[in-house]
């Protein structure tokens, strides 16, 4: 059974028309500057985000926050994104970047239960934060879950979402305030938002429609999870989508083995990123060449997701494989040799992001 299908996107925008009779002061309303379409794709490993006009990222690694000493007020206002100190309901938590360099107890759990989770709101409002430019911006937003998880999570993480919100950035001195509200969630199944930013303009519209009528796999391959989905003509195929725990990290893992085997160091998961990224470490003031290292992490990690896509798929049942996320360019060079009709798509991180704000500009476009 099809959880979640959407025969065209135009569709969809037309029923949320036809669902609100809307009064000429609710009008006017709607097209006040302060609402925004938002896709936010909250991955294991990253939180990626855009409303169109700015494309942020941060790793989703929140920790508790703790008083900073030596550091000027100008610290934080100068780069957003790495300094975040998020105050929500009374508690104060670092966030992305700051909490991997400051914070004693960092997490970079997400649960399976987004709407449980506490760590999952607080990465959700920071990253509404950022893109709050207005006092009382309103938010309609599109976002994703993990193929395996979409059925069960998806209405219940859609109506969490929605509400008012009062967030506090910054510490101390230079803390600013900013209220938003989120009127409109729509959850889809997370490697869609790719299949959309192939297919769909800036403002929502179709254009690809070949695409739109073919049989399309997507391979999304993350930092914890990789996601396979099926598409025919747009529709969701359950039954042939499913989820798996081989991705990045699992690389991440394996290297972290041969340092500690080697080098007799210990480096925790949200570290290793950094260090597998440059390809070095530098231990004592010296710096070690890891690039042998990585490459073989990285191929025994791809030839462990080719083998649970061939016991799963038929890759020739598929007009095209889409092969998308942040470890989808990091394999692509292991994985595209053996599926001829695989392509890896443009800037495949963020892939899932920019469609889920395509989407968000279609589905709601009266509402902005
Ligand atoms: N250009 C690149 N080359 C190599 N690796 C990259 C590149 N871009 C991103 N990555 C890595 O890909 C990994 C996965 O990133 P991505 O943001 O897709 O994961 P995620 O969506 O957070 O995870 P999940 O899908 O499991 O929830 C990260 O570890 C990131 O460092
Ligand atoms: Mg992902």
């Amino acid at each position: 059974m099809a959880l979640w299908t959407s025969t065209t996107v135009t569709d969809v925008t037309k029923k949320e028309e036809n669902d609100k009779v809307t009064s000429p002061a609710e009008k006017e309303d709607s097209w006040s500057t302060s609402k925004k379409n938002v896709g936010i794709d909250l991955g294991y490993g990253f939180v990626k985000l855009m409303d169109g006009a700015n494309e942020l990222i941060f790793p989703s690694v929140v920790g508790v926050g703790k008083e900073i000493k030596f550091l000027s007020d100008s610290f934080f206002q100068k780069n957003e994104v790495e300094n975040l100190v998020v105050t929500y309901e009374d508690r104060q938590y670092f966030v992305g970047n700051l909490a991997v360099r400051q914070s004693d107890i960092a997490s970079r759990s997400l649960d399976q239960n987004r709407v449980t989770d506490k760590n999952a709101k607080i990465l959700l409002l920071t990253a509404l934060g950022l893109l709050a430019k207005w006092d009382n911006q309103i938010f309609n937003i599109v976002t994703g879950l993990p193929t395996d998880l979409f059925g069960a999570y998806y209405m219940d993480w859609s109506k969490s979402i929605k509400g008012q919100y009062e967030v506090a950035f910054g510490s101390n001195g230079s803390k600013k305030v900013k209220k938003f509200s989120v009127k409109e969630a729509r959850i889809i199944p997370q490697p869609f938002g790719t299949l959309y930013d192939q297919i769909l303009t800036g403002t929502g519209a179709q254009t690809q429609q070949e695409l739109a009528r073919l049989v399309v796999g997507i391979v999304d391959i993350g930092f914890r999870t990789t996601d396979f989905a099926v598409a025919n003509e747009l529709e969701f195929i359950d039954h042939l989508s499913f989820s798996t725990n081989t991705a990045l990290s699992s690389a991440y893992r394996i290297i972290g083995a041969r340092l500690r085997e080697d080098y007799k160091i210990d480096k925790e998961n949200h570290e290793l990123d950094r260090i597998v990224e440059q390809g070095a470490i530098r231990i004592a003031g010296k710096s070690y060449d890891l690039t042998g290292m990585k490459k073989d992490a990285y191929e025994q990690v791809a030839t462990k997701i080719i083998t649970e896509m061939d016991s799963r798929w038929d890759y020739r049942d598929f007009d095209v494989i889409l092969l998308t996320g942040g470890g989808g360019k990091a394999l692509s060079e292991y994985l595209l040799p053996h599926f001829p009709n695989m392509r890896l798509v443009d800037r495949p991180q963020h892939a899932n992001t920019r469609g889920f704000q395509k989407m968000a500009n279609g589905v709601f476009s009266d509402k902005h």
